[in-house]
């Protein structure tokens, strides 16, 4: 009986208010160890980000977006006129292999794409004065400068050889050299970084940047009295720092968060096994794969009668569902299903019966909520760390901007954790808003070269 089946998956993957608390609780005291001399499993990484801008900033910079899915380059030119800037740009696939290639074939890939960028939009590379770059490497590195990143680990799939533990910044330059690509590295930053500054440029209540996307991870402005790790540098107290917090990996010790069994094969099966427990959970990378583990172990139980006598030899495939596969699901109108039973005939060379479709359709939303309500935990744990009783929050990514429900169910729980009353007028703003940021990587990657830039000739 799949009503039954439902019941046990709702079960398995509610996350109640109680929880979201507990497990926000747990984070504001990780959040803090992570900025401790001992260290704990939040990388609470400095980025050297030392201020917000002021909206004058200006100069035409080059941006480099080197996520987990897309390689986009921008030019981007920051006007005279208060918060305005023109963008120009060229998004370049990021081919699957390359998550696997070696090191030189990554960064000349990279390189490549920057050549034909400028050759495009501004003629010969030989014959041009090197152009200034802020470079958007959103994986988790340790900083001394901001043009260096040792890159702690590979995130989001990512697997190649001979890059964890080293500096990407000389692999790079050596990549541009190679290639004759006229630029000069400015800063090195994080994609939420980037989306923490490009916010606050337009909006001042903007006190995080937050990405939902392939991955998941936040950063903020702390002082540098309250990061005792850098205590030794005698930095001034009151000074700001902007914390790429890389808090995909909340919980690695798996002491509060619900995770199920599906949720430990993801983690044994994937190329960094204990690393990124919280984002494992959240992140468009696995909401997929999760999705097709229940469904795979629902088929394999014999007393379960799910797809009988079909051949699901094609859903077997690890990391064929992606989350734009469940967004679909939960997009399709509920009376009929039909778009979802297209879908899997399509895609999976299935044919569902009405109860199997109704039990896919719940199953969406469930895996879509829990990510949903437990990313508002890491949201809640930095305005609880930093004492914000309101504040906006700006996100991007492809689950935050595409994932139906997903800021919904997101400010829901935040409510829930932060116990505001249920709104009798909905056109009523929350405390703390979780709102659509402008786009982080190119605009902040320039704000924070022209920032950068403009505290070297200050001599800071
Ligand atoms: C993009 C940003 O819009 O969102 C990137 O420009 C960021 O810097 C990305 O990494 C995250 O979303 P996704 O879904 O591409 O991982
Ligand atoms: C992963 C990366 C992090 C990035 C996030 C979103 O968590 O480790 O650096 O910010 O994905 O792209």
């Amino acid at each position: 009986d799949l009503v039954a089946e439902i019941h046990k998956l709702e079960t398995l993957f509610t996350v109640s208010p109680e929880k979201l608390k507990q497990i926000t609780e747990h984070f504001v005291a990780e959040l803090a160890k992570g900025l401790s001399v001992e260290g704990g499993s939040i990388p609470m990484n400095p980025t050297w980000v030392m201020s917000y801008p002021d909206g004058y900033e200006t100069g035409t910079y080059l941006a480099l977006d080197m996520g987990g899915t897309n390689l986009r380059v921008c030019e981007i030119t920051l006007t005279d006129e208060k918060s305005e800037f023109d963008i120009i740009q060229s998004k370049y696939r990021m081919p699957d292999e390359l998550k696997s290639a070696t090191s030189e074939e990554l960064w000349d890939y990279i390189a490549d794409c920057l050549y034909q960028f400028i050759e495009t939009h501004h003629g010969d590379c030989s014959n041009i004065p090197e152009l200034p770059l802020g470079f958007t490497f959103s994986y988790p590195a340790t900083q001394n400068y901001i043009d260096e990143g040792i890159l702690q680990r590979w995130t989001k799939g990512f697997d190649i050889d001979g890059v964890e533990g080293e500096n990407i910044v000389p692999m790079f330059e050596e990549a541009l050299a190679r290639r004759g690509v006229p630029i000069k590295l400015a800063a090195l930053i994080n994609d939420t970084t980037g989306t923490l500054i490009a916010s606050a440029y337009t909006d001042p209540d903007m006190k995080m940047g937050c990405i939902f996307g392939t991955g998941c991870n936040a950063a903020y402005m702390e002082n540098c009295g309250s990061i005792p790790k850098i205590a030794h540098l005698n930095l001034p107290p009151d000074l700001p720092m902007a914390i790429n917090c890389e808090w995909g990996a909340f919980d690695n010790e798996h002491k509060v968060l619900p995770r199920t069994a599906y949720d430990v094969t993801i983690d044994r099966d994937s190329p960094r096994p204990g690393q990124q427990a919280f984002e494992k959970m959240i992140a468009g990378l696995y909401l997929g794969e999760i999705f097709r583990l229940v469904m795979l172990d629902l088929h394999d139980n014999k007393e379960i009668h799910i797809f009988e006598g079909q051949d699901v030899s094609t859903l077997r495939k690890a990391y064929s569902l992606d989350a734009s596969f469940l967004s679909f699901i939960e997009e399709d109108p509920f009376e009929n299903l039909q778009e979802t039973h297209d879908l899997f005939s399509r895609k999976l060379n299935l044919t569902c019966t009405r109860p199997e479709l109704e039990l896919i359709r719940r199953l969406a939303e469930l895996i879509g909520t829990r990510a949903a309500r437990l990313s508002a935990c890491g949201v809640a744990a930095i305005c609880k760390k930093k004492g914000y009783e309101t504040c906006h929050a700006g996100a991007d990514g492809s689950v935050f901007n595409k994932y139906p429900n997903f800021k919904e169910r997101g400010a829901q729980a935040l409510r829930e954790i932060l116990d505001w009353p249920e709104k009798k007028n909905r056109r009523a703003e929350d405390p703390v808003e979780v709102l659509p940021a402008e786009d982080g990587s190119g605009v902040g990657a320039a704000l924070i070269a022209a920032l950068t830039l403009k505290r070297i000739k200050e001599g800071n």
